[in-house]
This record gives structure tokens, sequence and C-alpha cells, in this order.
């Protein structure tokens, strides 16, 4: 028996303005913490940038034909900000120019352009980067200029891409731009993304109360690798920032009780003001699921190396322990079932009593693509991954949990940040004359997009 998606479900696939976009100088375009990060010796796989990506700030409409030929009915970009807004907050009209062709070419291909304002590109001039509260005000002027632009045509919006990402792996582990490994810095920059999202979506629900408004947020499951008490509270405190941290607040308007108790002696006394939770909780109406992979955890012992700066600040004792399963090339491990379960448990706990629909903004893999001498990819690794998470979403769907689109994760070959271009996530190959091919991935994901049906 085949499998049968609800009618209407979105299929579609997902980018980022850095990571595609190339152009990173053109047309009154400013610096972002990931330009100026790419600059630093010895932080980017190969000392790749994204300097010139995949062109698509030229080639986007040779790119929408593509979604449209493998009968994606929903694309999710993000916009870069320092290419809208200058450094003094005038909006850069070419920039915006870009992203009003873009939207209309999607429209042409009737294509629902579903618009991410931030995917971690941050302007490099703004003093103190997420760690400023003032940064947050200036997301909702931005927010606001973009939607003036593009509000007739565009109906989704969201607010951020993982927060997580762009805090504590940014703040504290170091890994990302801007680089710093301060947990203080981190649990700043969370709280005032988290404040950036609430006031936007207070500021576009006013502007534009028909709109779709969400926030994407990144799960990674965390599993006890055993009973032992140390274990379980290891992997609980994992839980708690890298899961709970963003969720809570949003849907329960509080941080996790436990998260807070965690990060006690870091947390900063005056960084939650009056009025904070009740705008990070305004309500939303799609939370966007970014999933990869779950992780097992155990607590370090006497014979582990002390742990290097870590994105969990709470838990530098965490060892993760690999299971027997499948890895892709970035080293995670192949867990369908756990994207099954995450899509329950955040139906249960904290979506469905207030009808905010789910939708897998992300999802995907990188493999190590062997083209053959057309460039083409016989990808079956990457089938097998699709076809294994889209069942389990089926399954999510069955057992309640309200489940609207799922958003492959990418559209094409990128660059994928601290990895530089040598992880591959696209379902369509980019080689090195900025040749779009699609993989066998593609064609198998155009047949579900087509069909609404996994045979
Ligand atoms: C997510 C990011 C996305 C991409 C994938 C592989 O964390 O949102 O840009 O890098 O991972």
């Amino acid at each position: 028996m085949g499998i049968e998606f609800p009618k209407g479900f979105l299929f579609g696939s997902a980018t980022s303005s850095y990571q595609i976009e190339g152009a990173a100088t053109e047309d009154g375009k400013e610096d972002s913490i990931w330009d100026v990060f790419c600059r630093e010796p010895g932080k980017i796989v190969n000392g790749d940038d994204g300097l010139v990506a995949c062109e698509h700030y030229h080639r986007y409409p040779e790119d929408v034909k593509l979604l449209a030929d493998l009968g994606m009915n929903t694309y999710r970009f993000s916009v870069s900000w320092p290419r809208v807004m200058h450094a003094d907050g005038s909006v850069n009209p070419k920039g915006m120019d870009f992203y009003s062709r873009l939207v209309d070419e999607l429209l042409a291909h009737d294509i629902a352009p579903w618009l991410t304002l931030y995917h971690w590109d941050l302007p490099a001039a703004l003093p103190g980067g997420w760690t400023n509260r003032a940064t947050a005000e200036r997301f909702v002027d931005y927010a606001l200029a973009m939607h003036d632009r593009l509000g007739d045509r565009v109906r989704t919006w969201t607010t951020l891409n993982e927060p997580w990402c762009s805090s504590f792996l940014s703040y504290s582990a170091g890994v990302h731009a801007p680089g710093w490994t301060d947990p203080v810095a981190a649990i700043k920059a969370a709280h005032h993304l988290l404040l950036a999202h609430g006031w936007t979506v207070q500021a576009l629900r006013v502007a534009d109360p028909d709109a779709s408004l969400g926030i994407t947020l990144n799960f990674t499951p965390s599993y006890p690798a055993s009973d032992s008490p140390e274990d379980v509270d290891v992997a609980r405190r994992v839980d708690a920032t890298a899961n709970r941290f963003f969720i809570e607040p949003i849907a329960h308007g509080h941080y996790p009780e436990d998260a807070l108790e965690d990060l006690a002696g870091l947390w900063p006394s005056d960084l939650v003001q009056d009025g904070d939770l009740a705008a990070i909780s305004t309500p939303i109406d799609v939370l966007g699921v970014n999933y990869y992979t779950t992780n097992v955890f155990r607590a370090a012992g006497p014979g582990d190396a002390p742990s290097g700066p870590t994105p969990h600040p709470s838990a530098p004792d965490a060892v993760q322990v690999m299971r027997d399963l499948p890895l892709t090339a970035m080293g995670w491990e192949v867990d369908p079932d756990g994207l099954r379960r995450l899509l329950v448990w955040l139906h249960t706990t904290y979506t469905g009593a207030t009808g905010t629909g789910l939708v897998i903004t992300e999802n995907g893999a990188a493999y190590d693509d062997v083209a053959d001498e057309n460039g083409f990819v016989d990808d079956q690794d990457r089938v097998e991954y699709l076809r294994g998470h889209l069942t389990a979403v089926h399954q999510a769907i069955e057992e309640g949990a309200d489940v609207r689109g799922y958003l492959a994760w990418s559209l094409m070959d990128n660059f994928e940040w601290a990895e530089g271009y040598a992880k591959r996530f696209g379902v369509v190959r980019v080689d090195a004359e900025q040749r779009r091919i699609p993989k066998a991935s593609a064609h198998w994901f155009a047949d579900l997009a087509r069909t609404g049906t996994i045979g």
C-alpha cells in the first residue's frame, strides 16, 4: 500500500541567503557577520566563503524554473538583512528589488514564497551583535521594511531560523559567526533573538492580520546512554538548552525551570525585563521544525578529556555515544523514527492545544556524491533518507500530529557554513561551472510532490 499525504500538503525545498546568493558586495550589500567570519583564517574548511556561492543572486530565474520543474509548490528562502538595509537603518532599494523580483518569479510559476527574515547573516555593523538588546529593536524595523515591500505577495513569514545555532553555537561554542566562546554572551543572544521574534510577530500581526507567522527551531532529541542517574541528568541538561529553551517560552511563556537552574551561575540578572516573556509568547500560526538526527549522551568520567568551548554550557560533561545507525557525510546518525516521535511530542506538549501547525522547514542529508560523466548523481542514499523521514512524517500525522508540509534541505548544493562547500545537501547538484543537475533524489521528490504519494 502506498503512503498518501493529505490534500494541500506543502512539498518544497529550502535555502538561505548567505548559502546560495553570492554577490556579496554587489548593489550596495554590506558585510554580514558571516562575510567577516569567513575572512578569519581557520574558521571555514578549505578557507571557503559565500562571495560567489551558487550565484543565485543572478541565476534566480533558472533556480525558480528548477523548482517548478521539480513540482515543488513552496519555496523557503531567507533575506540577507545587510543586503536590504544600510547600517544607518535606511533601506537599500536595490537589495529590496532583488527579493521583489524573486517573489514575482516564484508566483509566476505558482510557487508559494515562504520568507525567513533571519538565517544567520546579521549585519556586521550592529554593535555587540545579538548580545545587544538594541539589535532586537533594529530587527523589528527591518522586518517591517521588508513587509512594506513584499507583504502584498508573501503570505508566510518566519522570523528566525534556528536561534539555538545563532546563540549557543555561535557565541558559546564559537563554531559559527561571530565565533565567540562566551556562554554568558550566548544566553544574552538567545534571549534577544527570542525578543526579536516576539516583537516582530506582534508588529507583523498588526500590519497584516491574515499573514501566516512563525519561527523555525531546530530540534535534536537527546537521550541518555543508560539508566544511570549521571547519564539521565546529562541528557536532560542538553535537552533543556538544545530543545526546550526556545519552544517553552514561545509556547508557554516561560523558560524551562531546569534550564534556569542549570544555567543559574551564568544568567545575567537584568536580562529578562518586564513584558519580555509576554512578547515572546505572542501566538504564532506555524512552528517550523528542522530535524536532522537524534543524539545519545553519557556523562564524562575521569578518563575523558575536558571539553573545549561547548554549545551546551550547562553540560560540558556531555559525551556523545554513537549507536549502530547509518551515518551521513556530516557524521550524523540517521534516525527517521526520531522525527515521528519529535512531531508527536511537539504537537502534544506545545502546539496542538493552540492550533499551531507544524511544518518541516528543513530535513535532508549530506552524502559523498559521485557524479557520472554527465554530472548526474545517483544518490540512492539520499533517496532512502528522504523516504524514511517522509514516511515518519506520515506516521506522525496518522498519530494525530498537525503536520502541514515538508521542505527538503536543500534545493541545491551550497555553502554549508563552517564546512564550506565540502558537504553537499542538495537534491540538485551544483558543479564547478555552476550547472544545476537534478540528482536521483530530486526526481524521486518531484514524483512525490506531484502525486502526494510514496509508492
Ligand atoms: C541547519 C541550517 C541550514 C543547513 C543545515 C544542514 O542547521 O539551518 O542552513 O546548514 O543545517
